[in-house]
């Protein structure tokens, strides 16, 4: 029997890491290959449990070169393409907007061809909540499929572009496409510039955790295992041409997350520390699933089970974070906050 080939791009990063690992146990009869340029966010010791799989591997190799992904493509013919890759953090896009352009726009682009050009069974594009811009404070509106795109970041600008650019292959040449847009994901091997990660190791380490302006921001925050099970229904169930919004109903203020952590961990409020707020700080976020519930899901986690289980992960793997933050990594945060 022919196997089918899943290329899932950003395999090394938080989310598309989970889902490998998810693909990679949940379906034997796929092979994934996981195309990662391994920059600073990347990091494979995080599949040392599947890479003696038979159905798993590795391709280094930059989705903004435009002949290597052509010539990869002719050679392994792929059938899907699961494309996670970006640059993903909204606080470097402010202070280093050009390579979210190569990497998010241009890089999608050059997929796209790519794509095109093998006749591909199915491009899965992983998205985000942030391209529909921000909501109000009322907590009674919410982002549906419909909501116009109002990025305010150079962060989602580029994921919008990128959006646009995948509906109008759709559109234009017929690609059999799918848009997922997912709120803010936690669990494990969240990267340690984002919130949830960064109060977890900073709490641990007893240094001061930075909250933004007054902390009243909201973020709706989904499990990544959760995400997860939702692009696996979208990749094998969603229509053509199809946008599905992923979210679950949590909305919480920064100022809720940090404490709920510190509290778990046992630790003093005191670490708590109101900086200067972000330049075009979102507001709030919220997502309205019904669309991607009527096609089957539902999520998993309540945010107080997956936190939960998320400070835990971080306590049994401290190893893996002490390492990330020890590098670069370090000079990065110190020069942010100057804490
Ligand atoms: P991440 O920053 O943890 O991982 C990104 C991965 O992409 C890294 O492994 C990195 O090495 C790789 N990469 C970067 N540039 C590349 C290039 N030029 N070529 C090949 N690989 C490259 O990001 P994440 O949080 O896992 O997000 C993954 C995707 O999900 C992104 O597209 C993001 O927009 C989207 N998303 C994220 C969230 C969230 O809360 N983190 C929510 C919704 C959607
Ligand atoms: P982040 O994890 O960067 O995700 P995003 O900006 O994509 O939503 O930030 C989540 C929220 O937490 C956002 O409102 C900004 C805020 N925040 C802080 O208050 N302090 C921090 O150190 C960071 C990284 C984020």
């Amino acid at each position: 029997m022919i196997r089918k080939k899943v290329l899932v791009t950003g395999g090394a990063g938080f989310i598309g890491g989970n889902f490998v690992q998810y693909f990679v146990n949940k379906y034997p009869e796929y092979d994934i290959y996981n195309l990662d340029l391994l920059t600073y966010a990347g990091d494979l010791t995080k599949h040392r449990d599947i890479e003696a799989k038979n159905n798993y591997f590795f391709i280094k190799a930059d989705i903004a070169d435009r002949a290597e992904i052509n010539a990869l493509f002719e050679r392994e013919k792929f059938d899907y393409v699961v494309h996670f890759a970006a640059e993903s953090h909204v606080d470097r896009s402010i202070s280093e907007p050009g390579i979210f352009v190569k990497t998010n726009v241009l890089g999608t682009q050059i997929l796209l061809d790519a794509a095109k050009q093998i006749n591909i069974t199915k491009f899965v594009h992983v998205s985000t909540d942030e391209v529909y811009g921000e909501l109000d404070f009322d907590l009674t509106t919410f982002f549906t499929e419909k909501t116009p795109l109002q990025p305010n970041s150079p962060y989602s600008a580029s994921k919008a572009s990128s959006d646009l650019l995948v509906r109008a292959y759709h559109e234009t040449f017929g690609l059999p496409v799918n848009i997922t847009r997912c709120s803010n994901n936690y669990g494990p091997y969240h990267f340690p510039e984002k919130l949830i990660p960064l109060t977890i190791s900073r709490a641990l380490s007893n240094q001061k955790i930075p909250v933004y302006g007054n902390g009243k921001n909201i973020r709706d925050w989904l499990h990544v295992f959760d995400h997860c099970a939702a692009i696996d229904l979208v990749f094998h169930e969603g229509l053509n041409g199809e946008v599905y919004n992923v979210g679950g109903h949590n909305e919480r203020t920064n100022i809720e997350v940090v404490k709920t952590i510190i509290h778990l961990l046992g630790k003093s409020e005191d670490l708590i520390d109101f900086v200067t707020d972000r330049l075009g700080h979102d507001k709030r976020y919220a997502i309205d699933p019904t669309k991607l519930e009527k096609l089957g899901w539902k999520p998993t986690y309540t945010f107080e089970t997956g936190i939960f289980q998320t400070v835990q992960w971080y306590l049994n793997n401290e190893q893996w974070w002490e390492e990330i933050i020890s590098g670069d990594y370090k000079k990065y945060f110190e020069q942010q906050y100057g804490l």
